[in-house]
């Protein structure tokens, strides 16, 4: 190793492209290899239209490297190119996953298996992937939901940035055959669902700093339920955005979040929300924690969520680009409190928050200055 060292890089390079880059047959073939430095190597994935490419092949790749060696993988998919990715993903020196556009099968055909590798990821990013599954694997996997192991139960926990972004599970139709109707029978059945909502397994993520789930049409409140029961100590951002929501997840509202203690910012733009009906009474939030709820359809904020929130001291709703939210005396003294906190974000808010109000049947939109309007608005009846 100290020979290494005192030998110009490129020779150093060569020596690995060599050992690492040419085995015997050559491996891989829908991969590019990159050797950056002598410890950080890249691979670079494309898997076409009618191709397939088996995770297991990047660990047979990545399993022999030196401990110390640090592997990225990007593996991009074009039209309906197949891989098989189990979950809780983990390969042996791989720090970084970076996935798009690829239909995965076998997605649950790890739950149980010993895979041999170690947990290193740091981060994974998946985008716009379809995760196909059967209906025998996903009635084996919630009919054995206990002796799941605690990789599958918590995935890459050792991360510090998880992205999963515009993911759809494709289930196959049920083939009508007597076999497939028992089994989805079985998975409708109350004692599946009871099954379902038994916390398992603590996980503890503990350099998770950021995760989103985004883009999904199915996320539900079950999420929330089953990330309650796990801990994740440094999460400060945490993302909701464009997944539909028609309402604010229970413990959202309720910001009962204790699960997550370092968070500060909270996105839920970009989905279907038509109030900020937030109840804070059982709890104050101690530090600052911005919530983003732009592009909604939120119309008001009533009198109760403004005192609640007043108490905080630091909690800020970003209203911004809810075109029907109506003027109100309660807005304007979230507005009042947006400026008592003095910060740069709340500032922002503050002045980006417009209103609309209703004027002998013309719609005139108001910002939170508007002074005059104000008055008028608010103006105490005798
Ligand atoms: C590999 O991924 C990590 C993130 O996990 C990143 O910080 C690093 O810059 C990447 N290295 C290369 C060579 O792209
Ligand atoms: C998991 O549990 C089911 C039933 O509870 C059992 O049939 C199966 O063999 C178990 N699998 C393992 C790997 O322990
Ligand atoms: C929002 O989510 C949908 C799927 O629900 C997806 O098709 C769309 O691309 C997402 N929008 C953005 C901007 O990512």
């Amino acid at each position: 190793m100290v020979y290494l060292k005192i030998v110009p890089v490129f020779v150093g390079l060569y020596f690995l492209a060599h050992v690492y880059g040419h085995p015997a047959r050559p491996s891989l073939p829908l991969c590019e290899k990159t050797i950056k430095n002598k410890n950080e190597h890249e691979l670079w994935c494309l898997v076409a239209d009618g191709q397939h490419l088996n995770y297991d092949e990047i660990r047979t790749y990545t399993k022999p490297l030196p401990k110390n060696v640090k592997v990225n993988v990007t593996i991009n998919c074009i039209n309906d190119g197949i891989i098989r990715l189990p979950w809780p993903l983990y390969a042996s020196n791989v720090v970084s996953l970076h996935v798009s556009g690829c239909i995965n099968e076998g997605l649950l055909s790890e739950r149980t298996v010993n895979h041999g590798q170690r947990n290193e990821l740091r981060q994974v990013v998946f985008e716009n992937i379809r995760h196909r599954v059967t209906i025998s694997e996903l009635h084996d996997s919630i009919v054995n939901l206990q002796n799941m192991s605690t990789d599958y139960a918590c995935g890459p926990s050792n991360t510090v940035v998880q992205i999963y972004k515009n993911i759809q599970y494709l289930f196959p139709k049920s083939s009508g055959s007597l076999n497939d109707l028992i089994l989805l029978e079985e998975l409708m059945s109350e004692s599946t669902v009871d099954r379902l909502t038994q916390p398992q397994t603590i996980c503890r993520y503990p350099h998770l700093r950021l995760l989103e789930n985004s883009g999904s049409r199915s996320f539900s409140n079950f999420h929330l339920k089953t990330m309650e029961t796990n801990q994740y100590p440094k999460l400060r951002q945490y993302s909701l955005w464009n997944n539909s929501l028609p309402r604010l997840p229970a413990e959202i509202a309720s910001l009962q979040i204790d699960f997550l203690p370092s968070l500060t910012y909270l996105d839920l733009s970009r989905n279907e929300l038509t109030s900020a009906d937030f109840d804070l009474r059982g709890k104050l939030v101690k530090h600052k924690l911005l919530i983003n709820l732009q592009n909604n359809m939120i119309r008001e904020l009533n009198s109760r969520v403004v005192t609640d929130i007043a108490k905080t001291k630091g909690v800020i709703l970003d209203l911004r680009n809810n075109d029907q939210l109506q003027c109100s005396c309660d807005l304007f003294s979230y507005g009042d409190y947006l400026i008592s906190l003095k910060s740069n974000s709340a500032r922002a808010v503050y002045k980006g928050i417009t209103c609309e109000h209703n004027e002998q049947g013309t719609i005139i939109s108001h910002s939170l200055h508007d002074i005059a309007f104000r008055n008028e608005l608010c103006k105490p009846t005798n």
